[in-house]
């Protein structure tokens, strides 16, 4: 099992209405869910469009039912993303308010979505939800994103919120999180930066969370050089939403034994130079983004393999490459 073999916690994705269901399906990814990982994060129910209801208005409901299953199984729990350009509720999309009044109500939800989920504790009066990533996806490129955030506050918006994400409970563990940060030198390198301007002027952060979404053959000898770069920042360093692509070009109609067998080498490659180049006191953990693959977020339709587990639940020989290089 997957848990059993890494010195470090290893995560997957969740759903509350999963977790409460108790349908065959259901029953056989909570088994596995808890034979093999020891960390979770919700796929969607604890990003803002879930959660922030109204002015002033929150549902924190599918995140605390999470929150109860982590509790009586013994997983810690990720939280996944207070900002994030891709999940905006229409209400504050449309918000007619002044930017004073935006800002405000981004303050507020970062600060009572962060106070709430800190007081979840284990029965040893230790935190649940260990973590958050607290900006998702700020740069596109080397640039900064253009987005509701940027528009409304300036570029500067994050700065604020880890603040506020801090203020609000001052030992839960903040990221930076983003795709292409190994594959993108570029956006790398802005990352990088961000972190010394924040290290310099006392904004808060502890990890980055690199997403790894990859492909079968991408990236190469990237991967091991932009972990490097990231752990040379000092900070944790956490997989968060690993998966590989086997047909990105869709010139495949199934999961042929050759994409196979090179998706099972880009797991390993993930496994091996997270153990072997992140120092262990950094290894915040390696997160998969979902179990079977139609249930993945990249499934389309059937045409795409890039998880663990096939549709029967059954492990593939990617699998057996994750445990190898961990
Ligand atoms: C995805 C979910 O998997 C989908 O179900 C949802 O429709 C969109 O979001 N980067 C992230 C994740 O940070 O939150 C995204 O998750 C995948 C890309």
């Amino acid at each position: 099992d997957l848990k059993d073999v890494a010195d470090f916690p290893i995560g997957n994705i969740v759903s509350a209405s999963k977790l409460a269901s108790t349908s065959t399906e259901n029953e056989t990814f909570k088994g596995i869910l808890n034979a093999e990982y020891n960390s979770i994060t919700a796929e969607n129910d604890m990003k803002m469009a879930n959660m922030f209801t109204g002015q002033d208005t929150y549902d924190f409901s599918d995140g605390d039912a999470i929150v109860a299953y982590a509790k009586e199984n013994g997983f810690r729990v990720h939280g996944h993303a207070l900002i994030w350009h891709q999940s905006i509720p229409n209400w504050l999309n449309s918000f007619a308010g002044t930017d004073e009044e935006f800002e405000a109500q981004i303050e507020g939800y970062v600060k009572a979505t962060v106070a709430h989920f800190a007081e979840a504790k284990d029965t040893g009066g230790n935190p649940i939800v260990t973590s958050w990533d607290v900006v998702n996806e700020y740069f596109d490129g080397s640039s900064v994103r253009s987005t509701l955030f940027s528009q409304r506050m300036g570029n500067d918006y994050h700065k604020k919120v880890f603040q506020w994400a801090r203020e609000a409970d001052p030992d839960v563990k903040l990221f930076y999180n983003d795709y292409n940060i190994a594959g993108e030198v570029g956006k790398r390198n802005a990352i990088i930066g961000m972190v010394n301007d924040f290290q310099t002027n006392g904004i808060p952060i502890d990890g980055i969370g690199m997403q790894m979404h990859l492909n079968h053959d991408w990236p190469t000898s990237d991967l091991p050089t932009a972990i490097q770069d990231i752990s040379d920042t000092g900070l944790l360093v956490h997989v968060s939403e690993l998966d590989v692509k086997v047909n990105y070009g869709d010139d495949i109609t199934e999961l042929t034994e050759e994409r196979a067998a090179a998706q099972e080498v880009q797991f390993q490659r993930v496994g091996y130079y997270y153990t072997t180049i992140v120092p262990a006191a950094q290894q915040y953990g390696l997160t998969l983004w979902g179990f079977r693959d139609r249930d993945s977020w990249l499934y389309d339709g059937g045409s795409e393999w890039p998880l663990l587990y096939d549709n029967d639940f059954d492990t593939k020989i990617a699998h057996r490459g994750l445990v190898a290089g961990l």
